[in-house]
């Protein structure tokens, strides 16, 4: 049984939020008491200590009150230095009194502001579930596995310059959090997924592409169950959004569906086009979990007060730590971030190369949209991320991409599905354990590779120093593009991956 100076620094600002003199003295005394770990899912400390007597209580006060003399010695929990968060936007005048543009300036500011205490950085009572989850035990302050693991969102995403992808030491364990300070557990693959920082750059285009497919995915299926209502039979329909398959569907006229032959798509029919794994629907939905899992920065939208019946939800002291219109600010910011326009590239030898041996089945070097206007909140968000039920302000975003026709392209070379990546033969890709929102463990999103002139390392875990290495470690569905790959000339290969080195080289990174 430990009892700690962080714990007893808690229970100083709970005093200085003049709670009850009994209730602290619980307080405290629960905090002692939950030496020992109970499960990470307990929402509230629990606070019955009354069979207690009154002496027994007397004595462990003096006891604690030793303690926090010696504490208080050490270590001041009053914050000089004044917060690093310096902007306020509302999210209702974002676009209206509020400039769009000083908007954006905000989300810059809350892109690379180093939390401190003040700001409410770390999460001594709260773990890194976005389903807001506490603990009855503090939680390191800093540790660079478990998390909070870092000072700034731009403290990983800086390659070459703020917003963009990170070298391997920024990499993040996944799950790890749910072991607090269990070090070897935390690294270990059996438990963690560890995953490299992808770049950001023209992500408003990609969430505006993939709100396009999932709208269109989901016509299509209610379109094939009012058929199968009107005829009473059932109905089969293959699902297609800008020319990529999604696997086929049957639907019953009693409104059932048989999703068991879908493909690189999950069941709900909505395109989660962030992370390796592709389980995420928006940057804000990532926004508000990447600020609790390495900052301790709590969102009001995901654990304020309306959900969760707290103010203070990681008690660190500081209620209300992140406004919507804070998350929206820094949602609009990495939306705005210039898509790479690498146009030009394609009459590179290297294109036509790419094309022969089939790497644009899955790398679509050119992704069509309708509109070229950002939407926030996305209407595909999921509970606990502000949705456009939730607010009156709508925001409307347009994005400059590039035109074509009637509408806009992106050239993200990607699908935006999931895929297969190993088999026997190629097994280097199916290096994680644990499973993320039931995504088979063999599977991953097609990785944009419109920024790779910057992007190294490659591969999810960063653990490909090369293109090259990464084109090799595809198996899977992508086992046989890679058989060609290795049957080309050594210098088809050389031409190939030069093209593919130059993507990104322009515009948004320079
Ligand atoms: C400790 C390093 C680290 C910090 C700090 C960090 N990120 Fe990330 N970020 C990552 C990694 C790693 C991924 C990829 C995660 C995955 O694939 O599972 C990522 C992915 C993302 C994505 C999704 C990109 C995509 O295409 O999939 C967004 C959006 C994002 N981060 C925003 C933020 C914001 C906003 C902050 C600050 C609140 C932040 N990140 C702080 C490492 C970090
Ligand atoms: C079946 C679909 C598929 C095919 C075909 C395919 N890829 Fe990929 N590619 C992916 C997926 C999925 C990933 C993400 C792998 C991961 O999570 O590590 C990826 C990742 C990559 C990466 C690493 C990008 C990064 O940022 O880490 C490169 C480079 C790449 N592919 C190039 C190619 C080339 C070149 C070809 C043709 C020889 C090809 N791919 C064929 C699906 C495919």
């Amino acid at each position: 049984m430990t009892f700690n100076n962080r714990s007893i620094e808690l229970c100083l600002v709970d005093s200085r939020l003049k709670l009850h003199r009994r209730h602290f003295v619980d307080r405290a005394l629960t905090l002692w008491l939950a030496g020992t770990r109970s499960p990470a899912n307990i929402l509230r400390v629990k606070r019955d200590n009354n069979h207690m007597t009154s002496v027994t209580r007397l004595l462990i006060l003096i006891t604690l009150l030793g303690s926090m003399a010696f504490s208080m010695a050490q270590t001041s929990s009053e914050i000089f230095d004044g917060p690093a968060i310096t902007v306020f936007p509302d999210h209702e005048k974002i676009g209206k009194s509020y400039p769009l543009k000083r908007a954006l300036a905000d989300g810059k500011q809350l892109f690379i502001a180093k939390f401190n205490r003040a700001d409410g950085a770390g999460r001594p009572f709260a773990t890194e579930h976005n389903f807001p989850t506490r603990r009855s035990e503090p939680g390191p302050e800093f540790q660079r596995i478990a998390g909070p693991d870092a000072n700034s969102c731009a403290g990983c995403h800086n390659q070459p310059k703020v917003g963009g992808s990170g070298d391997f030491a920024t990499n993040v364990f996944v799950a790890a959090p749910q072991f607090g300070t269990v070090l070897n557990e935390s690294l270990n693959a059996a438990f963690v997924n560890e995953r490299n920082t992808r770049s950001l750059w023209g992500i408003g285009g990609i969430e505006i592409a993939a709100t396009e497919m999932s709208r269109e995915l989901i016509r299509q299926r209610d379109t094939a169950m009012q058929q199968a209502k009107k005829s009473g039979l059932d109905v089969e329909v293959k699902l297609n959004a800008k020319g990529v398959s999604f696997g086929t569907i049957s639907v019953t006229p009693e409104g059932d569906m048989d999703s068991t032959r879908l493909e690189g798509i999950s069941p709900d029919l909505v395109i989660k086009p962030f992370n390796a794994k592709g389980t995420m629907v928006s940057i804000r939905d990532f926004t508000d979990v990447a600020l609790n899992q390495h900052h301790g920065i709590e969102t009001t939208e995901m654990f304020g007060e309306t959900r969760t019946g707290f103010k203070d939800f990681d008690n660190d002291g500081k209620e209300n730590e992140f406004s919507i219109g804070q998350t929206t600010a820094l949602t609009l910011w990495q939306a705005s971030l210039p898509a790479p326009n690498n146009q030009g590239f394609q009459k590179h030898p290297g294109f036509k190369l790419f094309k022969q041996i089939g790497c644009d089945s899955c790398h679509i070097p050119a992704l069509r949209l309708q509109s070229n206007v950002f939407n926030e909140p996305n209407e595909f968000n999921r509970e606990g991320v502000l949705a456009p039920a939730d607010t009156k302000n709508h925001i409307r975003m347009p994005l400059p991409l590039t035109r074509e026709g009637k509408g806009y392209v992106i050239n993200a070379y990607t699908d935006l599905k999931r895929h297969v990546m190993c088999d026997e033969k190629r097994k280097y890709l199916c290096n994680e354990r644990k499973k993320q929102d039931k995504v088979p463990l063999n599977e991953f999103m097609t990785s944009r590779l419109w920024d790779l002139n910057t992007k190294a390392p490659y591969c999810h875990r960063g653990d490909c120093t090369s293109i090259t290495e990464a084109i090799e470690a595809h198996g899977g569905e992508a086992g046989a593009t890679t058989d060609a790959f290795d049957a080309l000339p050594r210098n088809d290969k050389v031409t190939l991956v030069k093209f593919l080195k130059q993507l990104g080289s322009r515009e948004a990174v320079h």
